[in-house]
């Protein structure tokens, strides 16, 4: 029995900041940032919320299928609008997916895969027939602006896909996740609570309450973690890359896309680029840039695609699917 991935949906905050727009707020040159990650706009929420993006992405992906028919909902987010409801929890309120179970899922920018798997895994050992996956991201909204070294990479949107059984086709050929320690703290971010549970004062920070990251460190991380789920995910599905007619990376930097391109001997061409537009928006990367990629019509029934993120925790994925 197979789980296919059909349908996808992507949605970004209309308002855009380039990096001239940068150039006004920090000390930046739009040639570095172009230069050392390839981006060269990011998209930021002002009047969305999370779940407004949320909601425009599934709404594309869900296209005609039935709302009563879903039967789960994972929104992958380290940005939700609240902790309670959860995202999935509100998603399903506003999109009347009455009959789904649903709930949120954190694994920073490899959470799309993350959900994805989980989806996959609870399908397979339920009577779940059709889920809706999300990675959903304000990430300017936890970005320190006054750090060069992170307020240029970041962005907002959400993307989303249908998963659905369907016997007839092989959907999921393989998928492999993996979580490295973080002992060295090399991609924190904190979040506000209340030092001790009866003060009265206003909230403190546990660490820095925006994202901080150790560049180069994380640098390294990703391409050599990327590199070891790639190639796990191939074995297990038995296939060589050349056998992938295209990749799905994460979209954090164009330097982590072309060592992996060198790594598995592929062709640039084959690897979808969306950073350009929409710099790192976490766990919202890779759905919204496997949207890019249908939308450009050059994807073919048969074709096999692999997904693959990686980020915060430290972890890592990815998964083979064929269309
Ligand atoms: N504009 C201009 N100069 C800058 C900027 C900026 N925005 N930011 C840093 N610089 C300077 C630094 O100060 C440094 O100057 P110095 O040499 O005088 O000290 C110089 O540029 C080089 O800085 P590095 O940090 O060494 O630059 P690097 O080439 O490593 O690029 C980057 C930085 C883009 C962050 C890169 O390290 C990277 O992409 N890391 C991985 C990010 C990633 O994969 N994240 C994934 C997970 S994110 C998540 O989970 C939410």
């Amino acid at each position: 029995m197979g789980i296919e991935i059909k349908g996808y949906g992507k949605a970004l905050p209309e308002m855009i900041l380039t990096n001239k727009d940068m150039e006004k707020i920090i000390e930046t040159d739009n040639q570095w940032i172009v230069d050392r990650t390839g981006i060269e706009n990011r998209h930021v929420a002002i009047k969305e919320t999370n779940l407004d993006l949320a909601s425009e992405a599934s709404l594309l992906a869900l296209g005609d299928v039935d709302p009563q028919s879903i039967d789960l909902v994972i929104v992958s987010t380290i940005t939700p609008d609240r902790l309670v409801p959860s995202m999935g929890s509100l998603l399903k309120m506003r999109l009347g997916l009455t009959n789904a179970v649903a709930f949120d899922l954190n694994a920073a920018c490899s959470g799309f895969i993350f959900a994805a798997w989980t989806a996959e895994a609870l399908m397979k050992h339920s009577n779940f027939k059709r889920a809706l996956i999300v990675g959903a991201e304000c990430l300017t909204k936890i970005t320190n602006w006054e750090d060069r070294t992170t307020c240029v990479l970041f962005g907002d949107g959400a993307g989303a896909a249908l998963m659905e059984e369907n016997p007839d086709r092989p959907g999921i050929l393989s998928s492999y996740i993996k979580n490295y320690d973080d002992p060295k703290d090399v991609l924190p971010c904190g979040i506000e609570y209340r030092k001790r549970p009866f003060d009265k004062e206003v909230t403190e920070a546990i660490d820095p309450m925006y994202i901080s990251m150790k560049g180069q460190q994380v640098f390294k991380f990703a391409v050599n973690a990327l590199d070891e789920v790639m190639e796990e995910t191939i074995n297990r599905a038995n296939l060589t890359y050349d056998d992938i007619a295209f990749f799905v990376p994460h979209q954090a930097n164009m330097r982590i896309i072309n060592a992996a391109a060198q790594k598995t001997k592929q062709a640039i061409e084959k690897f979808q680029i969306s950073i350009k537009d929409t710099g790192n928006v976490s766990s919202a990367s890779v759905p919204m840039a496997l949207y890019d990629l249908m939308q450009t019509g050059k994807v073919k029934k048969g074709d096999k695609i692999m997904l693959m993120g990686f980020g915060g925790g430290l972890s890592a994925g990815a998964m083979i699917y064929e269309v």
